[in-house]
């Protein structure tokens, strides 16, 4: 072994990992990237099929992000947000509301009068305010925070309950935590956890509206598809079916689309495909086209009001981190969402779509698999039920690797998410790999 995989071994801990079986084998150390490839210290060449967790979009090294970085880095590499702003973060802050979720005209008129948004043109939307965090955990704590202060402010603090559905995942902060519905990540915690109601369908979320709806103050929800809980895809019409719930009841709406964001499910935000804007959107991983550490909660001109008052009425949002804004991470964002217009990506993504769907029938010949599921560029093969000491997905993924593809499974779930640039054949690859790697693993 060498050097640096010795160190890694003395001095890391890594997430979502069992040490003890990490420091049994030798680890790969990722020294470089280009597309929708990665190769490790030893020059071995990998495609990257989760986009590493999820966050590439246009590819490692992309000459256009990487340009944008250098350049905000000849200026300034970061300075705080709290009481000072910077260019890009102003930029993106413009970028992000012009694209962010269009409101359906049904919509539009459930706002009172004075609470209308200016229209800019045929295109809307009442997400016109941004808060910057760093990843998608703080994204969801910051609309966690503002939808219970917002009711404070609006005089309604018996307005305290969360609501968020069985198996979700918002992330690894205390308040994301308490949303999260996967025993096996949250359950070690509960003693730490603020108590939220889990609702398993829409017809459950009803109920519990109809008895608590005056006390919720949010519904979260994962739009389209569940991703750590196995990629599992909503029916359809559950997003809309939750907006309108919560417009009934009163409640506001976070959308996570920390996962989904970023044309992963075929458009620019999942929330487009049920023609629903949330109160809250909270985005992260490719915002920044997976560069860097960057994220944002959009809300609206309601929510961001309530918190207007004198300095005396301390109404001020109290939260906020060292990082806030980085300039570099915006610049990456920016650049990120130039490169979406570019190189059209969303319009040259929707082949790929159909070849996906095409790919994960192959995989339904095979035994060992006992589902496979899409939603846009997500796949996801599910594996018969081998019990957790299997180690079935793990031992798939780790053939995968030996075979040039690299993904994470969620248990005995296989994730197939590579950059959006991928191509054709890097695709097919990558399935090529995973068909291989479950053959010999699962006979
Ligand atoms: C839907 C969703 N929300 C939040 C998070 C947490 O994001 P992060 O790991 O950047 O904190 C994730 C991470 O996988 C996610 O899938």
């Amino acid at each position: 072994m060498d050097s640096l995989a010795d160190k890694d071994h003395r001095h890391l801990w890594h997430p979502f990992t069992q040490m003890r079986d990490w420091m049994a084998e030798e680890p790969v150390i990722i020294a470089r990237g280009q597309g929708a490839r990665l190769w490790d210290t030893k020059g071995r060449e990998y495609l990257d099929a989760n986009a590493s967790i999820w966050t590439n979009i246009h590819g490692h090294n992309h000459p256009r992000i990487n340009a944008a970085i250098r350049a905000q880095l000849e200026k300034v590499a970061h300075s705080s947000f709290l009481g000072l702003s910077n260019v890009p973060a102003i930029e993106l802050a413009e970028k992000l509301v012009s694209i962010a979720p269009v409101a359906a005209v049904s919509d539009r008129r459930r706002l009172p009068e004075d609470e209308q948004p200016a229209v800019r043109d045929r295109r809307y939307s009442p997400l016109t305010r941004v808060f910057y965090s760093d990843d998608g955990s703080t994204a969801v704590e910051v609309a966690i925070k503002m939808a219970l202060h917002y009711w404070v402010h609006r005089g309604q603090p018996q307005r305290r309950r969360f609501v968020a559905f069985s198996g979700a995942y918002h992330g690894d902060t205390v308040g994301a935590v308490s949303l999260g519905g996967i025993d096996l990540f949250h359950a070690a915690y509960k003693p730490l956890l603020f108590e939220v109601e889990h609702v398993a369908d829409a017809a459950a979320l009803r109920s519990v509206l109809e008895r608590h709806g005056k006390e919720v103050a949010a519904v979260a929800i994962e739009p389209l598809i569940q991703g750590a809980a196995g990629m599992k895809v909503w029916p359809r019409g559950l997003l809309a079916e939750t907006r309108r719930l919560c417009d009934e009841h009163g409640a506001l709406l976070v959308a996570d689309e920390v996962m989904t964001g970023f044309g992963r499910t075929g458009t620019m935000f999942a929330c487009e495909q049920e023609s629903v804007t949330p109160d809250f959107l909270c985005l992260a991983k490719g915002l920044t086209g997976g560069y860097m550490p960057l994220a944002a909660t959009l809300t609206t001109d309601a929510v961001f009001e309530a918190f207007l008052g004198s300095y005396e009425d301390q109404k001020t949002f109290f939260h906020g981190h060292s990082y806030t804004g980085n300039q570099l991470g915006c610049a990456a964002a920016l650049a990120s969402l130039a490169v979406f217009e570019e190189e059209q990506t969303l319009e040259q993504l929707q082949p790929k779509i159909g070849l996906l769907r095409n790919d994960l029938q192959e995989f339904c010949e095979l035994k060992a698999v006992m589902e496979v599921r899409q939603c846009g560029f997500i796949g996801a093969v599910e594996l018969g039920s081998y019990p957790w000491k299997a180690k079935a997905g793990i031992r798939v993924c780790q053939r995968a690797r030996e075979l040039g593809a690299l993904t994470r499974p969620i248990g005995n779930v296989i994730v197939i998410m590579p950059p959006l640039c991928v191509t054709e054949d890097e695709l097919r690859k990558i399935c090529e790999a995973l068909r291989r790697a479950i053959q010999e693993e699962l006979r």
